[in-house]
């Protein structure tokens, strides 16, 4: 008799959820993962729980705090004095959220009877797993399942010119717990770590220089959006440099000196922390996948199909080791489908539908197409703008920065796209996910009621103005 119906490899946003699902459906559940802590502990909760979505969003919130304490509060009225970073504390509370939440999935773990094994996994075959002891290394233990789910993520891809060296030369792990504030920071990579980090130790007082390789930024978005965002944070003293090629990292004695080279010619810049934020790459390499004939492409991720089912039968695959997104809602959306697919049921996943947020100040979010997209597939689309300006909540919340977009196809109203730089953007989006989740048209969302005054509003306005008819611009 096999140990269990399901192991699942990994527990981060993908394997942890697609190991509760698979309880919540009568499978003998075990997830096996090799996360070790700052403090040398086995936790749950992967790269997102650990040193990604949590612990940035914390430092996020705690930076603005500051920032705004700072710059906007002048604005309210309020006066401060003397206001200083206590960055021993600001890291406590950050850990103290990550240590609450990872903690929480090890209680869903006991309460849905879901096996936590801790140590290395590698596969033996399509149904039998290998876990290595992390307390006594050498000894192994196997076990079997009829069905395997590999969900063991991501890290940071680095870049050969700059070694991580966990001091001076960090990835976003190191960036998330510098012991100071950084007097100058180098960010390789405007994407959306360096941009997120960046915001971090810039609000926090360190002149911040990114460089990043490619002259479009951010250039999966919107290019209305990205241009608006692009000028803000410039505005904000992010000083960001577009088409700058890195040539040289030179190590001094205390500073790190970035030569590189773009349209105007080779230039340089010191700094004294510098992180790598050039992208992730798939955790795949010692799961022993050639010995057992699992394919993996020749970037490392493990290939699946729509349904996430690898060429090996009974194993399948999710999250940021197989191709789509690296974001946790769509590793956790994957793993609970799996579990599903694994019980009978037909659950499907639509990838245009994936709602992506960076959580700058203002954040930036969007859901489905862009108008570039749109253009290049020659579909013909009308579009909505509002701007954050011309809504009251914006104006009393003292952010209003930005506008909301929406795309919508000017045959049927269906919407296409929705994108959005403004306040709690992150938030705004759920609407228009949902709006077209349910195939909505810009009508129905013009026709539907938003309370006043709100910042929803604004996705009201522009789809009222995807057929020119805005009431408040
Ligand atoms: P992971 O979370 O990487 O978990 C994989 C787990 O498997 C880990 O615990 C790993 O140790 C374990 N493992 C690997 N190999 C083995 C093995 N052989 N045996 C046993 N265990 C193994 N996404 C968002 O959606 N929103 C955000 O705000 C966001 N912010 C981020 C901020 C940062 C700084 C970073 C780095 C990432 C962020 N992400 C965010 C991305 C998000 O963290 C990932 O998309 C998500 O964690 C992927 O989930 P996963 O389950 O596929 O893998
Ligand atoms: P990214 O792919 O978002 O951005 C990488 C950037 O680095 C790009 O702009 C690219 O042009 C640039 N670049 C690449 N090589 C370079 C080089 N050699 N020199 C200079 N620039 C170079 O990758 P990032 O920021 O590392 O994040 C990885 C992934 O993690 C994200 O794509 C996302 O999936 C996930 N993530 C999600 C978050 C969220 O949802 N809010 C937050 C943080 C990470």
């Amino acid at each position: 008799m096999a140990d269990y119906d399901v192991i699942v490899i990994g527990a981060g946003p993908g394997g942890y959820v697609a190991a509760i699902r698979c309880a919540q459906l009568g499978f003998k559940t075990a997830c096996v993962d090799n996360w070790i802590n700052e403090k040398g502990q086995a936790a749950l909760g992967g790269t997102c729980l650990n040193v990604g979505c949590i612990p940035s969003k914390a430092l996020l919130e705690s930076s603005h705090h500051y920032y705004a304490l700072q710059h906007e509060f002048k604005d309210h009225g309020i006066k401060v004095k003397g206001c200083s970073i206590d960055l021993a504390k600001m890291m406590e509370r950050k850990n103290h959220i990550v240590a609450s939440l990872t903690g929480g999935v090890s209680m869903l773990f006991a309460k849905n009877k879901v096996t936590w094994i801790k140590g290395h996994a590698k596969l033996l075959s399509n149904s039998v797993v290998e876990v290595e002891n992390p307390n006594q290394p050498g000894e192994k233990n196997q076990l079997n399942a009829a069905n395997i789910i590999i969900a063991t993520g991501s890290k940071s891809a680095g870049i050969k010119l700059a070694p991580f060296d966990g001091e001076r030369i960090v990835d976003s792990t190191g960036a998330l717990s510098f012991d100071e504030v950084p007097k100058r920071l180098g960010i390789i990579g405007a994407g959306i770590i360096g941009l997120e980090m960046g915001s971090v130790w810039h609000r926090l007082g360190a002149k911040t220089v990114i460089l990043n390789r490619g002259d479009n930024f951010l250039k999966t978005v919107d290019r209305q959006i990205a241009d608006a965002a692009l000028k803000e944070f410039q505005t904000q003293g992010l000083d960001i440099r577009l088409g700058a090629k890195l040539k040289e990292v030179n190590q001094q004695s205390d500073s790190i000196r970035l030569v590189y080279e773009d349209a105007k010619g080779q230039a340089s810049v010191e700094v004294d922390k510098l992180l790598i934020a050039t992208g992730r790459k798939p955790n795949t390499a010692k799961l022993n996948a050639d010995a057992v004939g699992l394919h993996i492409n020749q970037r490392g991720f493990i290939e699946v199909d729509q349904e996430c089912r690898t060429n090996l039968q009974g194993i399948y695959a999710i999250g940021d080791c197989v191709r789509g997104p690296m974001l946790a809602h769509k590793a956790s959306d994957e793993g609970m489908a799996v579990a599903e697919r694994i019980a009978g049921q037909s659950p499907e996943i639509d990838f245009t539908k994936v709602p992506w947020v960076i959580y700058t100040s203002p954040e930036i979010a969007w859901v489905g197409r862009t108008s570039e997209q749109l253009k290049d597939r020659g579909i013909q689309f009308n579009t909505g703008v509002f701007p954050f300006l011309a809504n009251g909540r914006s104006l009393a919340l003292g952010s209003n920065k930005g506008m909301v977009k929406l795309l919508s196809d000017a045959a049927s109203d269906q919407i296409l796209g929705v994108h959005i730089f403004g306040p709690y953007a992150s938030e705004l989006i759920a609407e228009a996910v949902v709006a077209m989740e349910f195939t909505a048209s810009a009508e129905d969302l013009a026709r539907t009621i938003h309370a006043h005054p709100t910042l929803s509003e604004s996705l009201h306005e522009a789809a009222l103005a995807a057929d020119g008819r805005a009431i408040h611009i």
